[in-house]
């Protein structure tokens, strides 16, 4: 994999950001896209991810450091990756970004499955953000990081929808 690239998964996988306050929360509205799921709290959202990445873990206890792409199933993005490490980037780059648990895009037990949308857009996300900061960023002159970037954070901050003004956010 490329420096850049690799440098952009560190940043996603560790650069979740605090999360949206408890009124936001409350106000972010049912996810779209055909994904069922009530809304969770920040906090049951973390203990439910949490509690997910332990039963995937277990299952692939001793494979850690192999690519996903010959411990799981259906992995097309993350195919070079440490298993381990792709699964903290479900955890914190995609769940907590976007303030969700991992049933927003996977039917728990079933993750190599496709029936969430919001899986397939997650990978057209990554595509995005990835070209924003290769293409965009890197050529605009004078910003003050080494490498700017943009992740899922950047723009979701622990919601599902992004604002579009601030003070309303899920507007
Ligand atoms: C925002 C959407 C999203 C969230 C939230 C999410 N995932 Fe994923 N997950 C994906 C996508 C996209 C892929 C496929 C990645 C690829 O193609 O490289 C994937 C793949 C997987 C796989 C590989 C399955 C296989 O056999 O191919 C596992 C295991 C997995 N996710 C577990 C989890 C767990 C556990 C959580 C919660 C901690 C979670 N995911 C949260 C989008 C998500
Ligand atoms: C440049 C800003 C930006 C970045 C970066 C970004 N998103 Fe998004 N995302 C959006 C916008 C805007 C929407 C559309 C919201 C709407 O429906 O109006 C969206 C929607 C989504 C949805 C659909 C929401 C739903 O209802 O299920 C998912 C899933 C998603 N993003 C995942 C991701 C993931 C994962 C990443 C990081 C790889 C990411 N996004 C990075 C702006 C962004």
């Amino acid at each position: 994999m490329p420096r850049s690239a690799s440098h952009i998964l560190l940043i996603l996988a560790c650069a979740a950001g605090a999360g949206a306050s408890q009124a936001d929360q409350a106000r972010t509205p049912p996810p779209a896209g055909g994904a069922q799921e009530t809304a969770l709290s920040p906090e049951s959202a973390a203990l439910e991810r949490e509690r997910y990445v332990k039963e995937v873990m277990q299952g692939i206890a001793g494979r850690e450091q192999e690519p996903a792409g010959s411990v799981f199933k259906n992995v097309q993005v993350f195919k070079g990756m440490p298993a381990g490490r792709m699964l903290r980037i479900m955890e914190m780059g995609f769940g907590r970004s976007l303030g969700v648990s991992c049933t927003h895009c996977h039917v728990a037990g079933e993750w190599e499955k496709e029936d969430k949308p919001a899986k397939q857009i997650a990978r057209e996300m990554w595509a995005m953000a990835q070209t924003i900061t290769s293409e965009y960023l890197s050529k605009i002159k004078n910003l003050h990081s080494e490498r700017p970037t943009v992740n899922c954070t950047t723009c979701h901050r622990g919601q599902v929808k992004p604002a579009l003004e601030l003070g309303q956010p899920g507007n």
